[in-house]
Protein backbone atom coordinates (compact mmCIF):
# COMPACT_ATOMS: atom_id res chain seq x y z
CA UNK A 1 0.00 0.00 0.00
CA UNK A 2 1.33 3.25 -0.83
CA UNK A 3 1.88 5.52 2.30
CA UNK A 4 3.84 8.49 0.89
CA UNK A 5 3.96 9.64 -2.62
CA UNK A 6 7.03 12.05 -3.58
CA UNK A 7 6.60 13.89 -6.98
CA UNK A 8 8.94 15.15 -9.10
CA UNK A 9 10.55 17.39 -5.87
CA UNK A 10 13.10 19.75 -6.50
CA UNK A 11 14.77 22.33 -4.24
CA UNK A 12 16.61 25.19 -4.93
CA UNK A 13 18.28 27.57 -2.66
CA UNK A 14 19.93 30.79 -4.09
CA UNK A 15 21.94 33.00 -2.87
CA UNK A 16 22.79 36.10 -4.95
CA UNK A 17 23.00 35.17 -8.44
CA UNK A 18 24.12 31.70 -7.55
CA UNK A 19 21.45 28.65 -7.58
CA UNK A 20 21.80 25.57 -5.70
CA UNK A 21 19.96 23.02 -7.41
CA UNK A 22 19.91 20.99 -4.10
CA UNK A 23 17.40 17.60 -5.23
CA UNK A 24 16.66 16.95 -9.01
CA UNK A 25 13.35 15.78 -9.75
CA UNK A 26 13.31 12.98 -6.74
CA UNK A 27 10.58 10.80 -8.01
CA UNK A 28 9.37 7.58 -5.62
CA UNK A 29 6.79 6.19 -3.32
CA UNK A 30 6.80 4.96 0.02
CA UNK A 31 4.81 2.10 0.98
CA UNK A 32 3.63 0.26 4.11
CA UNK A 33 6.20 -1.91 5.61
CA UNK A 34 9.37 -0.80 3.57
CA UNK A 35 12.83 -0.31 5.39
CA UNK A 36 14.32 2.21 3.00
CA UNK A 37 17.78 3.82 3.47
CA UNK A 38 19.32 6.92 1.16
CA UNK A 39 22.88 7.39 1.89
CA UNK A 40 24.92 10.44 0.43
CA UNK A 41 27.47 12.47 1.41
CA UNK A 42 27.67 15.12 3.83
CA UNK A 43 25.72 18.15 2.02
CA UNK A 44 24.02 15.74 -0.79
CA UNK A 45 20.47 16.73 0.30
CA UNK A 46 19.73 13.86 2.79
CA UNK A 47 18.65 16.44 5.66
CA UNK A 48 16.33 18.57 3.15
CA UNK A 49 14.77 15.65 1.25
CA UNK A 50 13.95 13.86 5.05
CA UNK A 51 12.97 17.56 5.89
CA UNK A 52 10.26 18.04 2.98
CA UNK A 53 8.67 14.55 3.16
CA UNK A 54 8.11 15.04 6.44
CA UNK A 55 6.42 18.73 5.82
CA UNK A 56 9.17 20.14 7.48
CA UNK A 57 10.47 22.11 4.77
CA UNK A 58 8.91 22.67 1.15
CA UNK A 59 9.81 21.58 -2.31
CA UNK A 60 10.49 24.71 -5.01
CA UNK A 61 8.45 22.31 -7.07
CA UNK A 62 6.80 18.89 -6.44
CA UNK A 63 4.35 17.92 -4.00
CA UNK A 64 4.36 14.88 -1.43
CA UNK A 65 1.35 13.35 -0.57
CA UNK A 66 0.14 11.01 2.06
CA UNK A 67 -2.71 8.91 1.78
CA UNK A 68 -2.96 11.15 -1.25
CA UNK A 69 -4.04 13.91 0.40
CA UNK A 70 -1.82 16.67 -1.01
CA UNK A 71 0.15 18.03 1.77
CA UNK A 72 2.10 20.57 0.07
CA UNK A 73 -1.23 22.63 0.26
CA UNK A 74 -2.06 21.92 3.86
CA UNK A 75 -1.62 24.87 6.19
CA UNK A 76 1.02 24.93 9.68
CA UNK A 77 -1.50 24.73 11.80
CA UNK A 78 -3.12 21.21 10.21
CA UNK A 79 0.45 19.82 8.87
CA UNK A 80 1.98 19.91 12.77
CA UNK A 81 -1.45 17.79 13.44
CA UNK A 82 -0.69 15.29 10.54
CA UNK A 83 3.05 14.96 11.80
CA UNK A 84 2.02 14.46 14.89
CA UNK A 85 -0.49 11.94 14.11
CA UNK A 86 1.55 10.19 11.55
CA UNK A 87 5.03 10.70 11.73
CA UNK A 88 7.84 9.87 13.68
CA UNK A 89 11.24 11.83 13.70
CA UNK A 90 14.39 10.63 15.27
CA UNK A 91 17.85 13.09 14.36
CA UNK A 92 21.55 12.78 15.54
CA UNK A 93 20.76 14.74 18.86
CA UNK A 94 17.85 13.61 20.93
CA UNK A 95 16.04 16.83 21.58
CA UNK A 96 14.26 15.59 24.56
CA UNK A 97 12.96 18.62 26.85
CA UNK A 98 15.91 18.85 29.89
CA UNK A 99 12.75 19.98 32.21
CA UNK A 100 10.62 16.87 32.17
CA UNK A 101 11.41 13.19 33.01
CA UNK A 102 12.22 10.47 29.97
CA UNK A 103 8.95 8.99 31.26
CA UNK A 104 7.44 12.50 30.54
CA UNK A 105 9.02 13.13 27.38
CA UNK A 106 7.98 10.42 25.82
CA UNK A 107 4.97 10.72 26.64
CA UNK A 108 4.21 14.08 25.36
CA UNK A 109 3.00 13.67 22.17
CA UNK A 110 0.01 11.07 23.08
CA UNK A 111 -1.02 14.22 25.59
CA UNK A 112 -0.36 16.41 22.90
CA UNK A 113 -2.97 14.06 20.78
CA UNK A 114 -5.61 14.87 22.86
CA UNK A 115 -4.79 11.46 24.99
CA UNK A 116 -5.44 11.45 28.72
CA UNK A 117 -2.50 11.85 30.96
CA UNK A 118 -3.12 8.48 32.34
CA UNK A 119 -3.61 6.97 28.73
CA UNK A 120 -0.56 8.48 27.86
CA UNK A 121 1.68 7.24 30.73
CA UNK A 122 0.86 3.83 30.75
CA UNK A 123 1.87 4.10 26.70
CA UNK A 124 4.92 5.28 27.73
CA UNK A 125 5.67 3.33 30.18
CA UNK A 126 5.25 0.20 28.08
CA UNK A 127 7.36 1.27 25.58
CA UNK A 128 9.90 1.87 28.16
CA UNK A 129 9.75 -1.59 28.86
CA UNK A 130 10.05 -2.10 25.36
CA UNK A 131 13.48 -0.05 24.68
CA UNK A 132 14.44 -1.19 28.37
CA UNK A 133 14.88 1.99 29.81
CA UNK A 134 12.35 1.81 32.22
CA UNK A 135 14.25 1.95 35.10
CA UNK A 136 15.08 5.15 33.97
CA UNK A 137 11.85 6.52 33.22
CA UNK A 138 11.69 8.80 36.37
CA UNK A 139 15.60 10.59 35.63
CA UNK A 140 15.75 13.45 33.76
CA UNK A 141 17.34 13.13 30.23
CA UNK A 142 20.89 14.70 31.61
CA UNK A 143 20.82 11.85 34.36
CA UNK A 144 21.24 8.95 31.54
CA UNK A 145 23.46 8.15 29.40
CA UNK A 146 23.40 8.95 25.37
CA UNK A 147 22.43 5.80 24.38
CA UNK A 148 19.48 6.16 26.89
CA UNK A 149 18.48 9.44 25.37
CA UNK A 150 18.54 8.09 22.06
CA UNK A 151 16.38 5.43 22.94
CA UNK A 152 14.40 7.54 24.78
CA UNK A 153 13.63 9.52 21.77
CA UNK A 154 13.14 6.37 19.71
CA UNK A 155 10.25 6.06 22.16
CA UNK A 156 8.72 9.34 21.90
CA UNK A 157 8.83 9.38 18.07
CA UNK A 158 6.89 5.68 18.05
CA UNK A 159 3.84 6.68 20.93
CA UNK A 160 1.84 7.88 18.06
CA UNK A 161 1.99 4.67 16.21
CA UNK A 162 3.20 6.87 13.23
CA UNK A 163 2.77 5.33 10.07
CA UNK A 164 6.28 6.54 9.07
CA UNK A 165 9.26 6.79 11.15
CA UNK A 166 12.15 9.49 9.82
CA UNK A 167 15.54 8.74 10.96
CA UNK A 168 18.14 11.33 10.12
CA UNK A 169 21.95 10.23 11.03
CA UNK A 170 20.20 8.46 14.49
CA UNK A 171 24.03 7.09 15.21
CA UNK A 172 26.03 10.18 14.50
CA UNK A 173 26.35 10.86 17.86
CA UNK A 174 27.01 7.89 19.31
CA UNK A 175 29.51 5.44 19.79
CA UNK A 176 30.03 2.09 17.83
CA UNK A 177 28.21 -0.20 20.43
CA UNK A 178 25.63 2.07 21.58
CA UNK A 179 24.85 2.59 18.01
CA UNK A 180 24.54 -0.83 16.89
CA UNK A 181 22.35 -1.20 19.78
CA UNK A 182 20.01 1.27 18.05
CA UNK A 183 20.14 0.03 14.79
CA UNK A 184 18.98 -3.32 16.03
CA UNK A 185 16.00 -1.39 17.62
CA UNK A 186 15.15 -0.14 14.08
CA UNK A 187 15.46 -4.10 12.96
CA UNK A 188 13.42 -5.11 15.62
CA UNK A 189 10.20 -2.70 15.37
CA UNK A 190 10.38 -3.11 11.40
CA UNK A 191 10.17 -6.85 12.11
CA UNK A 192 7.82 -6.82 14.76
CA UNK A 193 5.68 -4.05 14.16
CA UNK A 194 5.85 -3.77 10.48
CA UNK A 195 6.90 -0.26 11.40
CA UNK A 196 7.47 1.98 7.76
CA UNK A 197 11.07 3.36 8.16
CA UNK A 198 12.98 6.21 6.15
CA UNK A 199 16.84 6.21 7.47
CA UNK A 200 19.26 8.98 5.85
CA UNK A 201 22.85 8.58 6.81
CA UNK A 202 26.07 9.20 5.12
CA UNK A 203 27.33 6.01 6.95
CA UNK A 204 27.60 2.85 4.08
CA UNK A 205 27.53 0.39 7.48
CA UNK A 206 24.15 2.14 8.42
CA UNK A 207 22.46 2.00 5.24
CA UNK A 208 22.87 -1.62 5.18
CA UNK A 209 20.41 -2.50 7.75
CA UNK A 210 17.73 -1.48 5.09
CA UNK A 211 15.99 -3.38 3.18
CA UNK A 212 15.95 -1.17 -0.04
CA UNK A 213 18.89 1.31 -0.60
CA UNK A 214 18.82 4.45 -1.93
CA UNK A 215 22.28 6.93 -2.69
CA UNK A 216 21.56 10.77 -3.40
CA UNK A 217 24.17 11.73 -6.00
CA UNK A 218 24.26 15.09 -7.00
CA UNK A 219 20.69 15.96 -6.44
CA UNK A 220 19.62 12.57 -8.34
CA UNK A 221 17.88 9.80 -6.20
CA UNK A 222 19.90 6.39 -7.27
CA UNK A 223 18.20 2.64 -6.51
CA UNK A 224 20.78 0.65 -5.31
CA UNK A 225 20.40 -2.90 -6.79
N1 LIG B 1 18.53 26.89 4.39
C1 LIG B 1 19.51 26.70 3.50
N2 LIG B 1 19.95 27.73 2.73
C2 LIG B 1 20.91 27.55 1.80
N3 LIG B 1 21.52 26.38 1.55
C3 LIG B 1 21.15 25.32 2.30
C4 LIG B 1 20.13 25.42 3.31
N4 LIG B 1 19.95 24.19 3.87
C5 LIG B 1 20.82 23.37 3.25
N5 LIG B 1 21.53 24.05 2.30
C6 LIG B 1 22.54 23.47 1.41
O1 LIG B 1 21.96 22.37 0.73
C7 LIG B 1 22.87 21.31 0.59
C8 LIG B 1 22.29 20.05 1.20
O2 LIG B 1 22.19 20.19 2.61
P1 LIG B 1 21.66 19.02 3.56
O3 LIG B 1 20.32 18.60 3.07
O4 LIG B 1 21.75 19.49 4.95
O5 LIG B 1 22.72 17.86 3.27
P2 LIG B 1 23.04 16.50 4.06
O6 LIG B 1 21.94 16.27 5.04
O7 LIG B 1 23.13 15.46 3.00
O8 LIG B 1 24.36 16.71 4.72
C9 LIG B 1 24.17 21.77 1.24
O9 LIG B 1 25.02 22.27 0.24
C10 LIG B 1 23.71 22.86 2.18
O10 LIG B 1 24.73 23.79 2.38
MG1 LIG C 1 22.04 16.06 7.10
Amino acid sequence: MELLKINKINKNYSSGEKTLNVLKNIDFSLNKGDFISMMGPSGSGKSTLLNIMGTMDFPTSGSISLFDNNLTELNENDLAEYRLKHFGFIYQFHYLLPEFTILENVAIPAMLLGKSKKESFKLANELLEYLKISERGHHYPAEVSGGEKQRAAIGRALINKPDILFADEPTGNLDYETGQTVLKLFQKIHQEFGQTLFIVTHDKEVSKIAKKRFSLINGILVVNK
